[in-house]
């Protein structure tokens, strides 16, 4: 169908799903094990209402934001996903300059499928982007990459902390292995013999040794702010808050990753809560993010309501350009500023600092 009959983010799944290249959708779609957090993600939301606000003067709304110090014309990130080319041949390239075009921060992944220095070339003047960084065994190739990363202008350096081993994604698998036969391509594109098990090999480069010892030389490496990407419960968010560190994403990486971890949503309202008991929050020194199923600008405002700066969307935006290339990453950034046009007036919140805790009711997510 043509890009005006896209009404919604979910649109884009079923297009991607019947036009894109099956081994594509295959890797886009999957999740770990039984996929129930993946579908967890996007259900969590549905536990939360709205409480509005009325007569409040809503003839403008801005929803524009601040996102570690940078200025986003929305409180949404496109968040790192890997091998953007099994989509389209533009790859990350849609993402990039359609992110340029609407103000939007693009999170570039280490295992981008366009290198990292067209990403940064083909951004605009001005135009903030993260890196994602998958910790290797080989510190130096890791201090390299990051030390490249600041030096070409990056604003914020996400580590990924929830996959020292990738998740089973069991359609992805066997996809591989109807086109591999034995022989199974692994994220850094080397032959892995599946014989020693895909999920083990695919994610061999990455240090399942990194720990918290580490976080003081990543700290002496950079000065670009250093945020932990995928915490999944309080302990460790005040661990990285003590740490010194400048924020969390809390997420489950999609549902890819430990089957039967929380929705980013659930972790945020402990967070919050724990952060708060240490007067570690409010800190805008101390951002707090949340990625995983986000399908609509209302699951974006509940997510901030609820103490996150910003939230991360993956799937939608690689779905979109799957399907229609750059324009359709366009057409989703343009819903979701349609969604949050109306939604803000909805809920009687002219700025998004006027969406505070009391316009949801969470009671449904506990804090144990
Ligand atoms: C991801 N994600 C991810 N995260 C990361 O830290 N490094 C990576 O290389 C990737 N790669 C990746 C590939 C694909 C195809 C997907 C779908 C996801 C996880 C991603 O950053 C984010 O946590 C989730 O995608 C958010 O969930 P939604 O918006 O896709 O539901």
């Amino acid at each position: 169908p043509p890009l005006d009959e896209i009404l919604n983010l979910h649109d884009f799944e079923a297009i991607a799903r019947a036009v894109m290249p099956e081994k594509g959708w295959a890797y886009y779609s999957s999740a770990a094990d039984d996929e129930i957090t993946h579908r967890e993600n996007h259900l969590a939301y549905h536990r939360i209402w709205f409480r509005p606000r009325i007569l409040r003067d809503v003839a403008k709304v801005d929803w524009s934001t601040t996102i570690l110090g940078q200025k986003s014309s929305m409180p949404v990130y496109i968040t790192a996903t890997a091998l953007g080319k099994l989509g389209h041949p533009d790859g990350e390239l849609n993402l990039t300059r359609a992110a340029g075009k609407f103000g939007v921060i693009q999170m570039i992944p280490t295992l981008a499928s366009c290198s990292f220095d067209e990403l940064v070339d083909a951004a605009l003047e001005g135009q903030t982007q993260f890196m994602q960084l998958y910790v290797n065994k080989d510190r130096a190739i890791t201090k390299r990459i990051v030390q490249h990363a600041e030096a070409r202008g990056i604003k914020g350096l996400f580590i990924t902390v929830d996959a020292p081993q990738l998740g089973r994604r069991e359609k992805d698998m066997r996809m591989k292995f109807e086109d591999t036969g034995s022989a199974v391509q692994n994220e850094t594109g080397e032959k892995v013999n599946k014989n020693e098990g895909a999920a083990r090999a695919i994610s061999s480069f990455i240090d399942p040794g990194l720990s918290w010892k580490d976080i003081p030389w990543f700290q002496s490496i950079t000065k670009m702010p250093i945020i932990l990407k995928g915490v999944q419960c309080w302990e460790d968010a005040v661990m990285a808050a003590e740490a010194g560190l400048q924020g969390v994403v809390l997420s489950n990486h999609g549902g890819r990753q430990l089957d039967f971890a929380r929705s980013g949503i659930e972790i945020l309202v402990e967070v919050v809560s724990a952060l708060r008991e240490r007067n570690l929050f409010p800190n805008p020194n101390f951002q707090i993010f949340v990625d995983g199923g986000v399908r609509r600008a209302t699951d974006v405002l509940k997510a901030i309501a609820l103490g996150a700066t910003a939230v991360g969307v993956g799937r939608p935006f690689i779905y979109a350009y799957s399907a229609y290339g750059q324009e359709g990453v366009e057409r989703c950034i343009s819903i979701l500023n349609d969604e949050f046009e109306m939604n803000m007036r909805l809920i009687g919140a002219p700025t998004i600092k006027d969406v505070v805790p009391a316009m949801v009711d969470a009671s449904s997510i506990a804090v144990h």
